[in-house]
């Protein structure tokens, strides 16, 4: 079995003197793959801090370059060391306008230049208690599909986030989220990706990780709050660690 994979999104958080101190205490650890996802700002101080770790941003441009006031391309971010990028996060969807063809391009954008795109699916609360989950992150890898094609599936991570479980405190139940991941999975075989890593975020704390990674089909988690301290990230790692 390939080991898990724990990704941390900072989100908008961070600062040159905090990040050191994350950086000092975050490391390598046998049997888990690790990532953080940091700002722009701060790749460069990643990218020459980071040990053991691999680096990754939290969006993309879906273009390569010329009058696109404020964007970063992924050529920028592989230039600068990442190899992952979220694209498609519930937050980017919510707040910044981003539709299910912006995703697929921006994974597009990613795959061109060998980065791993982590695609983000997943419901909101109306859409799970109008038992539609399965419809919405179905829905949001086709979409994926539909710009990338079945070929370069094998190179996409997917995160599957609920959105009223994301810094809520209120994780996915076990079973609730392994029923998701068994569909993610059903859907994967159906295109002949059955490999690809499948994680699970929405409030993954230390003391959740271990259970929620042990389901069949969590192959690790995209953490938001709990990677802010490498002390609390790095016994997510642990404990992915321990389960593989
Ligand atoms: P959370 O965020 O761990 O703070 O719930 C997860 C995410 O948004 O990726």
């Amino acid at each position: 079995m390939t080991q898990k994979l724990v990704v941390g999104n900072w989100k908008l958080n961070g600062g040159l003197a905090a990040n050191e101190a994350f950086f000092g205490a975050a490391g390598a650890l046998a049997g888990v793959d690790a990532a953080v996802c940091v700002p722009f700002p701060y790749l460069a101080q990643a990218a020459a801090r980071l040990r053991g770790l691999a680096l990754g941003a939290q969006t993309v441009s879906e273009f390569q370059s010329g009058a696109y006031t404020g964007e970063v391309s992924a050529e920028m971010l592989a230039d600068l060391g990442c190899r992952y990028v979220i694209v498609g996060h519930s937050e980017r969807r919510a707040l910044f306008g981003e539709d299910d063809a912006v995703v697929g391009r921006k994974a597009a954008a990613a795959l061109r230049v060998g980065l791993t795109p982590i695609v983000c699916v997943g419901e909101s609360l109306a859409e799970r208690e109008a038992g539609r989950a399965l419809e919405v992150a179905g829905r949001q890898l086709d979409a994926v599909l539909a710009v990338i094609g079945a070929q370069a599936l094998a190179r996409v991570v997917i995160a599957y986030e609920p959105v009223w479980a994301i810094g809520t405190g209120r994780a996915a139940g076990v079973d609730e989220a392994q029923a998701v991941h068994a569909d993610i999975r059903g859907w994967l075989v159906g295109q002949g990706a059955a490999a690809v890593r499948v994680l699970y975020g929405g409030s993954v704390k230390a003391d959740n990780a271990a259970t929620l990674f042990a389901a069949p089909d969590i192959d690790g988690g995209l953490i938001g709050g709990a990677s802010l301290a490498a002390r609390d990230f790095m016994a997510i790692c642990q404990a992915a660690a321990s389960v593989a």
